[in-house]
């Protein structure tokens, strides 16, 4: 998909095969996991796999998470986006678009997951012409409850998300008027 979004500090771009090295380097860190389940990965293989679903997502979906880059080094950081969740039922929805963003820690705490998940919401609603996206985080995630709640999301409510046996936190935003 070709997708060439900037921001003030950040270029934000379709994953591509070339970025296995900076996916490899995110998750295998098992910090990046700990609200995720907790299963880094241990090889690159996994990332590659990673970066072709997301891919196969892009041409089936029209949409999926994407790589973000900083603007003046062309450095890898991580990634953020729309997922059109069809496969998965969280909190008793299954059609819905979700906004994430996974960063490798030596970006954290700079702004870049709001600068770029702000970003992803303008194109929500002016591109893809949505009328709410939900956002999911686990209980404790508290950088991801800031980051969901600076872009405009708001905290609905707690729920038990059996496959993983965990609680989880489900937020929702509608289109501005
Ligand atoms: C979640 C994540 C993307 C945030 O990225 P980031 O670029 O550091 O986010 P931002 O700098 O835009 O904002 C983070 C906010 O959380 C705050 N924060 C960070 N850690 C915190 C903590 N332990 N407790 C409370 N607030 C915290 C920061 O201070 C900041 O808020 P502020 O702007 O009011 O100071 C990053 O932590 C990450 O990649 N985590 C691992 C993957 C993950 O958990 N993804 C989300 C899954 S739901």
């Amino acid at each position: 998909m070709d997708i060439h979004i900037e921001t003030e500090r950040l270029h934000i771009r379709a994953l591509e095969e070339s970025d296995l090295d900076g996916m490899f380097t995110l998750d295998s860190d098992p910090e990046v996991h700990r609200y995720l389940g907790n299963k880094p990965i241990t090889h690159t293989d996994e990332a590659l796999k990673y970066i072709k679903d997301i891919r196969k997502q892009y041409a089936k979906r029209g949409i999926g998470r994407w790589a973000v880059e900083i603007k003046e080094t062309g450095e890898f950081i991580g990634w953020v986006g729309l997922r059109l969740y069809t496969d998965y039922t969280f909190n008793n929805h299954t059609n819905f678009y979700d906004i994430g963003y996974r960063l490798q820690p030596k970006f954290w705490g700079k702004g870049y997951a709001t600068e770029a998940s702000k970003a992803c919401l303008n194109y929500a609603w002016n591109v893809l012409k949505l009328d709410k996206v939900y956002g999911i985080t686990e209980m404790g995630n508290e950088a991801s409850h800031k980051v969901l709640l600076k872009i405009g999301l708001t905290y609905l409510e707690d729920f038990y998300y059996e496959p993983e046996d965990m609680m989880l936190r489900w937020y929702a935003i509608s289109k501005p008027k």
